[in-house]
Parts: structure tokens; sequence; C-alpha cells
């Protein structure tokens, strides 16, 4: 064990409300994110609810996905809406030209996935076509699922089976258009910004593209341009995914040694800075916190697992991801005054997914088990801590070993601890003042190996398990994390 860690818990002081939306997930028409993964359609022997699999469906229910954001990604500057509704026999097909150039035959469309969005209980997110789109067709799309009125989108929609609007609230303008959206600068899709989200009426709740990881001066263009229609924006976007090393050097999902494990957690806790410094530009022109910042994409990145399509992004799912999802949520938390939606990529079978499937399969993975543990937070009222902690060291360089958050809902405090040291096991101090507690329970994941994975037709290594909790007394409570693990601790 090392030394002593002491984490309080400021209970007076919590205010802020941590976002369900903080939980929320990605899904693009990617490798096999929607087919095969979500939908095999409804003549599949796989077995399935209107198209979408069962396995899918039960595990996500039970998750508690707050969220699902989709078409994509690159995916959603090349998306046209109107290919994707109407009887699917006759919808046309296209190329998927970002994502191994396969031919995508648009049967997942708008009413499907609102329509799985429904099955799942998740608030869906629509991304709109801004680098290949026009403002007329974006204005339809939130025309046809949002409004109420009589119209020619309207009389689409009932045409295509669904009379009643679908409660939209969430609508993307555009996807990366410093890049795969459209090479832009940031003032010239700032001002398209501005032209689209006018057009798509409605009480939205419109996110611009933001930067990618730290362009500082995209931002600030961003929120000078659009601070001058404040009504016309509600979120800013950022993605920054976690290499091992950097974009040209990924490294492997589940081949790594300590060095593997250190550098990827390094790298993990540099969302901190980001948030931190995006923040700073946000309050210069909205000081009240009114605009949310959304990451909309985070995650590991890592190399494809060897043999599988380069354009499909698949990758497996070690103890390592876990520690990654567990740091990064407990950041979203202890910055949920402004970070207000948070998308990890991608939902299933796509970069650091919840779920795997291999035909009629499916594999739950370490993050997928991060996420139903902490889904305690969802909509709790953020507890400020408090952490003073050891360093976890490797070859002369070192990051805190521990990382956390808390939150209270319905009486029940909630703490989330990550234990990053994958030797040691790390010994922390908790002190709550001004409250006592009747009961004390806990849950861990972790595993003998830090590359410990779930695999298809296995049993399953890395998973939730209970983990003992003594009753505080007197406010104050020790609890031991056992090395490269993450906690959940309540309290109530
Ligand atoms: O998630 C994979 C891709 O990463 C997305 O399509 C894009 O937005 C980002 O570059």
């Amino acid at each position: 064990v090392q030394g002593q860690s002491t984490l309080t818990l400021h209970t007076e002081q919590a205010k802020t409300k941590i976002n369900k939306e903080i939980y929320g997930h990605f899904a693009e028409h990617l490798g096999h994110c929607i087919y095969g993964g979500i939908y095999v359609g409804v003549d599949s022997d796989i077995p399935n609810i209107r198209g979408f699999r069962e396995d899918v469906v039960g595990a996500l229910q039970d998750m508690k996905i707050p969220l699902l954001r989709w078409p994509g990604g690159c995916f959603a500057d090349t998306y046209h809406w109107k290919d994707g509704i109407g009887p699917q026999h006759k919808r046309p097909s296209i190329v998927n030209v970002h994502w191994g150039g396969v031919t995508e035959d648009n049967s997942f469309g708008t009413h499907e996935f609102l329509d799985f969005c429904e099955l799942i209980h998740a608030e869906p997110y629509i991304n709109l076509n801004v680098g290949s789109g026009t403002v007329q067709e974006a204005s339809e799309w939130v025309e046809y699922v949002t409004s109420s009125n009589e119209s020619p989108m309207t009389k689409l929609r009932k045409e295509n089976g669904r009379d009643k609007p679908w409660d939209v609230k969430y609508w993307g303008i555009g996807n990366e258009n410093w890049g795969c959206g459209g090479n832009m600068t940031p003032e010239y899709y700032a001002d398209l910004y501005n032209r689209f989200a006018t057009y798509c009426r409605g009480n939205l709740y419109r996110i611009a593209g933001g930067p990618s990881v730290d362009d500082y001066n995209w931002m600030r263009v961003i929120m000078q341009k659009t601070s001058l229609h404040p009504y016309l924006v509600q979120g800013v976007s950022l993605h920054n995914y976690t290499f091992t090393t950097s974009w040209t050097d990924k490294g492997s999902a589940t081949d790594f040694d300590e060095g593997g494990w250190f550098s990827v957690l390094q790298n993990t806790l540099k969302m901190k800075t980001l948030i931190e410094r995006h923040s700073s530009i946000m309050d210069q022109y909205d000081p009240n916190k009114r605009v949310g910042l959304i990451v909309d994409e985070w995650g590991d990145w890592f190399n494809v697992e060897p043999g599988t399509n380069p354009g499909f992004l698949y990758q497996q799912n070690t103890l390592r991801d876990a520690l990654v999802a567990g740091i990064n949520l407990n950041m979203f938390n202890n910055h949920a005054d402004r970070v207000k939606m948070a998308n990890i990529a991608q939902m299933v079978n796509v970069l650091q997914s919840v779920i795997l499937t291999k035909e009629k399969e499916m594999v739950l993975t370490p993050t997928y088990y991060v996420f139903k543990m902490y889904s305690v937070h969802q909509d709790a009222t953020m507890i400020p801590v408090n952490l003073n902690c050891d360093d976890y060291e490797y070859n002369g360089q070192s990051v805190p070993a521990v990382s956390a958050s808390a939150s209270v809902k319905d009486g029940v405090v909630s703490i989330t601890l990550c234990n990053l040291n994958p030797e040691k096991a790390e010994s922390i101090d908790l002190t709550l003042t001004g409250q006592e507690f009747a009961s004390a329970s806990g849950q861990v994941i972790t595993s003998p190996n830090m590359n410990d994975y779930n695999d298809f037709g296995q049993n399953e290594k890395v998973a939730l398990k209970a983990f003992d909790v003594k009753k505080p007394k007197n406010g104050k409570l020790s609890v031991e994390l056992p090395s490269k693990s993450v906690v959940l601790v309540q309290l109530k």
C-alpha cells in the first residue's frame, strides 16, 4: 500500500447539477457501429426488436444510457437525410466515403434512429450536415422531426408513418468543420453557423462545431462571433481523443506494458487542462456559463485489431480503458458548471466502445462497467472535493495516483475513485463533515492484469464486483483502493 491520501468532500458547497448528458454516447455510420452492432434488420436471425439487436438494447437500458449522438462524425457532413426516410427498399444507396468506402443502403435513417432512442430511453442528438449540405436541407430536417405545424415536411413525416413530432432538443450544426467537415477557417465556419442556426427554428439546444483539442483560437473566434446572437448558440463542442503517444503512434489496445499504461493515463489527464483553458475563453464571452462545453467526442483511439478493416476503427477494450473512462468522467463531473454533455466515441464496435458484437455474440467491455457504475452521478448534485494524493511514478515521470469525484442524489452520497497505480494499492481517508450515515456500500472494477479484457466465448475477466466499505465514524472513513481499480463508495 502506498502512503496516505486524503479526500475532503464539501457537501455544504454542493449546488451544480451533473447533467445526465455527461454520460452520453456517440453512434456513427462507421464500421459495425450501426449495421451489425445496433441494427440487423427485421429479417435477421439475431434476436431483434423491429431490427434492433435485443441483447444490445437490454445492455444499454441496464447501463442507463441517457443520450445518443448520430449520424456522425465525419459521416454527418456527407449525409443527406432524405436518403434515409420512406420505405427501406426504395432508399438510395450511397458510398460511405470516410469509412472504408463501403456501400451504405440507408436502411437505418431518421425514423430508425429515433425509434431506437425511444427503445433505449435515450435523448437523441442529431448532427446536421454543414460541410456538403444546404441551409434548407438542415432547416427541413429540423422541421420534419420537431414541427407540429401543417407543412410539406410534416406531411411527408406523416406519410412515412409518424404523426406526432419527436421531442429532439439537441442539434449539432456541422462536425469538425476545421477538418473532415469542410476544412474551414473559424471565421468562415462561425458565419455559416449563425446562418444555419437562424433557420433551424424552435426551442432547440444548438451546438456549434468547436475546436480540435487545444485549438484555443478556434474557440475564441466561435465564442466571439456567436455571442453577437446569443440566442442562436447553446453549446460549443470539443473533440479530444487519447492515444498511446500521438496520432501517428496510437499503440495497441491490448498489447502494452507499463510504459503504455502510464502514457495513456498521463494523456488522459490532459483533458483537465483542455476543459479549463477552453472554459476560461468561454467565460470571457459568457461569464454566466449559459453556453455548455459539449465534449461530444472523447475516448481512447488505438490501432485497429490486426486483420480488421482499417477504415472500421475496431479495437478491443481493457482494464486500462476502464481507468481512462473513470478518470475522464470524474473530470467532467468536477467541471459540471461548464461541461453540459460528453459523448464517448463510439457506442458499439468502434474505438472505446461499451459493447462489442460478433454476429450473434455480444461482449460488455470494461468501459461498459464504468458507465454502469457511474450512472449514479446522472442528474445528481456535484460535491466539490479536495484531493491530496501520492504520485504514481514511472520512469522518472509522475501523475497523481488517484482521481475522484462525488455527488449527492436523494440523500445518497456517491464517490467514484480511480487508482492509477498498476502495482500498489492506495489507502485514502475520506472526510465528510456535517452528516451522519446509516450505511455504506461499494463496487469495484479491477482485474489481475492491466491488459485483461472481455472476449467472445469466454468468461468475463473485467466486471463489476461488490466492494466492502465500512460505515463512516464522525464523518471519517478509510478506503483501500486496489491497484489499477475503479471504485464506487455509496453512503446513505
Ligand atoms: O469517431 C471517429 C471520427 O473521429 C469522427 O467521425 C470524427 O468526428 C473524428 O475525427
